[in-house]
């Protein structure tokens, strides 16, 4: 093998940057992948390196539809799924067929803020919609909506990125009916959703799709690797033909048609399932640490809500505090986090800040957050 082996934003050697929103080396498996291929290879028909049928390969999305069905404990046909490259692919996607330059759309205050730079490229206008505990808050978008007309409503309903929480199911009905009233699209980023640690999160907005007016987008890079660059978006059979008819979906058929191939024998072969319970007890016992750590190093300091899925705690700290501007000294410490301004539409939200417990194991997470007290003292 030569040279070395890195990726996008890969922390200095020696430094636990809670910041990087990453899966860890050993809960991505090459083994797993390895079989997969091999099932697949073994029994390839040369058709399956052509282009792919727009929507997906009709076995990836029967064995998609039969595995979603399961871990969302509800009917999900293939024909209500389009195959995507990732959620971030599929933002993207939808920003271009579902909206113009000069559009509004909302997003959560705070959300996920990649996608600010998604929307901003395809010359959008992102309206914060601010949240609590329970998500998205639904009086705040109702009273939005009587100053704007958003192309679309950006949702992060399951373990908020970053705040870790999830939208009610009723807020969820709520803002389905108030999509049909104003006639916007949900675009709800479910990329979560299978990772629940206790109870079930509440019900998948991509079971809720009869509105016409959601697109629930999922993905393996959370529940399986990043680097497949696979996702999904579930939605109504007239919002899938928009997506069917969108010129680069039709220059080049089957978005990413050969990682379906492999991810269909994953979860043929009952792997899908198999790494997924090994995710969520791994990533159960590294919330619990990192609680524990923050409740010895921060409890009288900041104030969080545990996280129940998902990758992320969110710290708030009293409100004359500038979480950013503690990044350099972190990087002395070799730790990291992400500040709260990052995820905020508007430049708000300094006095919080975002800690993953995705990249590192729970030793690792107890020292990271040690090394953290100090800059707050
Ligand atoms: C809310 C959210 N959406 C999308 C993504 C990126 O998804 P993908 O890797 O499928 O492009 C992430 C990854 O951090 C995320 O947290």
């Amino acid at each position: 093998m030569s040279g070395s082996v890195t990726y996008d934003g890969a922390p200095p050697p020696g430094t636990i940057d809670m910041g990087v929103g990453q899966p860890s080396a050993d809960l991505l498996s090459v083994d797993l992948v390895r079989q997969a291929s091999e099932s697949f290879l073994d029994e390839a028909h040369p058709f399956e390196l052509n282009y792919g049928v727009l929507e997906g390969d009709e076995r990836f999305l029967e064995s998609l539809a039969g595995y979603l069905a399961e871990g969302y404990d509800a009917v999900v046909r293939p024909e209500s799924l389009f195959v995507t490259g990732g959620n971030s692919q599929a933002l993207d996607l939808i920003s271009t067929v579902f909206s113009k330059a000069g559009d509004t759309v909302f997003v959560e205050e705070p959300s996920y803020y990649l996608a600010f730079q998604i929307f901003r490229d395809h010359g959008l206008k992102v309206v914060g919609v601010p949240i609590d505990g329970d998500g998205m808050r639904i009086d705040a978008l109702e009273a939005l909506l009587d100053e704007h007309s958003p192309a679309f409503v950006y949702t992060i309903p399951g373990y908020h990125n970053p705040a870790g929480c999830c939208m009610k199911t009723e807020r969820r009905g709520r803002l389905i009916e108030l999509s049909r009233q104003h006639s916007f699209l949900i675009v709800a980023d479910e990329v979560y959703q299978l990772l629940y640690y206790y109870d079930r999160p509440p019900p998948a907005l991509g079971t809720m799709i009869e509105s016409d007016t959601v697109l629930s987008l999922g993905s393996f890079s959370k529940i399986l690797a990043p680097g497949l660059r696979l996702g999904w978006i579930q939605t109504s059979p007239v919002l899938r033909d928009r997506l069917i008819e969108n010129g680069f979906v039709v220059s080049g058929g089957s978005i990413n048609h050969y990682s379906s191939h492999i991810v269909r024998h994953v979860i043929d072969l009952g792997l899908q399932h198999a790494h997924v319970e090994q995710l969520k007890r791994e990533y159960r016992k590294r919330v619990e640490a990192m609680q524990d750590s923050l409740q010895a190093h921060f409890g009288d300091l900041a104030t969080w809500q545990r996280p129940d899925g998902g990758y992320f705690f969110w710290l708030r700290f009293g409100d004359d505090v500038d979480t950013g501007s503690f990044r350099v000294r972190a990087a002395e410490l070799q730790t990291g986090f992400q500040p709260g301004s990052k995820f905020s539409s508007d430049g708000g939200l300094s006095n919080f800040l975002r800690l993953s417990f995705a990249h590192y194991g729970e030793d690792d997470i107890r020292e990271g957050v040690a090394r953290m007290r100090p800059l707050f003292d």
